[in-house]
């Protein structure tokens, strides 16, 4: 081995090194609003020293290629980062899926190169790449496609389709297992990638529009792990390291996001859950609710003593996060406690909620987790619910017929009054009738989440 090439190999390794332990604080500092900035800094610093050190390596022979690649990959990447924030989730799933079929073409690429004489650990770890790379890429797309509503959001089943499902994927997994015995069958690898990308349609297809961010997170874990195994292949520690911190988050965060909705993983991958129950709209028509104006719903907060406001999906899509901050501002200065309660799956993403409201600036000790809130509603004079629903739905702790009976829910309607800002009685994510409306102590605010605090703000003399 040349002195010069040993060395550069050695700061090759320093730089992956301390690019693993970026990824590494990365994660641990995005766990908490105060540091997330940092950690999203040390990521990308993180990534550049990856890509610095890859560039590095000697086995490159030719730039040209790796120049258009960063070229391209820039000028899709830069738009994509763009989006508005509700649409965070598809955009996160299309990123899974470039990774993903990077992953699959450059095993594709590998066993090519390698075979027929590839020692069977090695084999082992080409397959289980090219499996889940495929499947995450075709199962990302669709989840991409369904959140987008490019294609149907209703789940798609028909009988006998686990079984389908399960039989496409022993088939997958048999030939690898007949390839890692006998690497010379070369004619099985691409019908094991067909397979899996096949796979990865039929996986997610039965999975309704509403558990698209858990099947999102879940893809998100396959991404990782198998970026891992590609590390194997290409002897690269860092590609291990940063596949299997992918791997294990995206994990745990599925995990997390079915505990707060008190959901099991066969019940949000089996489950199709999220289509509108005909004895919700049924039941609408019959029941009455209570309207207010907004000056009726000022002169109700002026009056009040303690407010929490309850944040949720509407007021993302409104972008109401900033008239919400003039509202806290104006309630504040007339010696109002303001709070906000935080549920663990409002909004389309874990933390939706934390970042909107830490965008317009509300200061993080007002923002309260939803156990910790919980037993402070009955001592609340007005809770007020921004573009909320289903994280308020009562049903949930009475209902047992409710789909989604057991979710831990906000207490919002233990509170003196309720008032909930929302378009019209319209569902929510999960597409069933809110109980809530129809309470005695409820107060329906119809209209545009921005426009009514909007409204409310100036009839408190407060906002710019
Ligand atoms: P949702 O139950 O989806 O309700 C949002 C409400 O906002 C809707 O009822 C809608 O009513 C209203 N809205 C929409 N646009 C509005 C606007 N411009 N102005 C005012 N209101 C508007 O939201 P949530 O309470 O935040 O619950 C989240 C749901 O997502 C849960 O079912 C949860 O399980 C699910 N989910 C979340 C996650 C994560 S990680 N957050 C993951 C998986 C699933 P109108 O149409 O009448 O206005």
């Amino acid at each position: 081995m040349m002195p010069e090439f040993a060395g550069s190999q050695y700061a090759i390794e320093i730089i992956y090194l301390i690019a693993s332990a970026l990824f590494i604080l990365s994660l641990k500092w995005m766990s908490s609003p105060s540091t997330a900035r940092h950690g999203i800094l040390a990521g990308e610093i993180g990534m550049v020293l990856a890509i610095g050190g890859t560039l590095l390596r000697h086995g490159i022979v030719d730039w040209k290629w790796i120049i258009i690649a960063l070229v391209l990959g820039s000028g899709i990447g830069i738009p994509l980062g763009m989006v508005q924030m509700t649409a965070v989730p598809q955009r996160t799933a299309l990123s899974h899926a470039f990774g993903a079929l990077c992953v699959t073409l450059v095993g594709t690429a590998e066993f090519y190169l390698r075979s027929p004489n590839i020692p069977k650990f090695m084999m082992s770890v080409l397959s289980l790449e090219v499996i889940l790379g495929g499947l995450t890429f075709t199962g990302s797309l669709i989840a991409a496609g369904k959140l987008q509503e490019v294609l149907p959001q209703r789940p798609i089943t028909y009988k006998g389709q686990n079984v389908v499902n399960l039989l496409f994927f022993g088939i997958a997994i048999a030939l690898a297992v007949y390839l890692v015995i006998h690497p010379e069958a070369k004619q099985f690898f691409p019908v094991i990638v067909g397979i899996a990308l096949v796979f990865g349609v039929f996986l997610v297809i039965p999975i309704g529009g509403a558990d698209m961010p858990t099947v999102i997170s879940l893809l998100n874990s396959y991404a990782g792990l198998s970026a891992a195994a590609m590390g194997f292949v290409l002897d690269s520690k860092l590609l291990i390291i940063a596949g299997a911190l992918d791997g294990s988050s995206g994990f745990i965060l599925s995990v997390i996001m079915c505990k707060a909705m008190n959901r099991s993983f066969t019940n949000v991958l089996f489950g199709a859950f999220g289509q509108v129950q005909p004895s919700a709209a049924a039941g609408q028509e019959a029941r009455t609710v209570r309207s207010a104006t907004p000056e009726e719903a000022a002169a109700i907060l002026a009056a009040a003593n303690k407010v929490v406001i309850v944040p949720g999906y509407g007021m993302a899509v409104a972008q109401a996060q900033h008239k919400v901050r003039e509202l806290y501002d104006a309630l504040t200065k007339k010696g109002v406690e303001v709070r906000f309660a935080i549920h663990p799956v409002a909004g389309r993403m874990p933390g939706h909620m934390n970042v909107l409201l830490a965008e317009a600036d509300i200061p993080y000790d007002r923002l309260i987790e939803m156990d910790e809130i919980n037993g402070d509603f009955p001592q609340t004079d007005v809770a007020l619910v921004v573009g909320a629903n289903d994280v308020t739905n009562p049903a949930a702790r009475t209902d047992q017929s409710s789909p989604i009976f057991g979710m831990p829910i906000l207490d919002v309607d233990k509170a003196h009054t309720v008032m909930v800002i929302k378009r019209s009685m319209n569902p929510g994510f999960a597409g069933i009738d809110n109980p809530l409306y129809y309470l005695d102590n409820t107060l329906m605010l119809f209209g545009d989440a921005k426009q009514f605090v909007g409204a409310i703000v100036r009839e408190l003399g407060g906002g710019h």
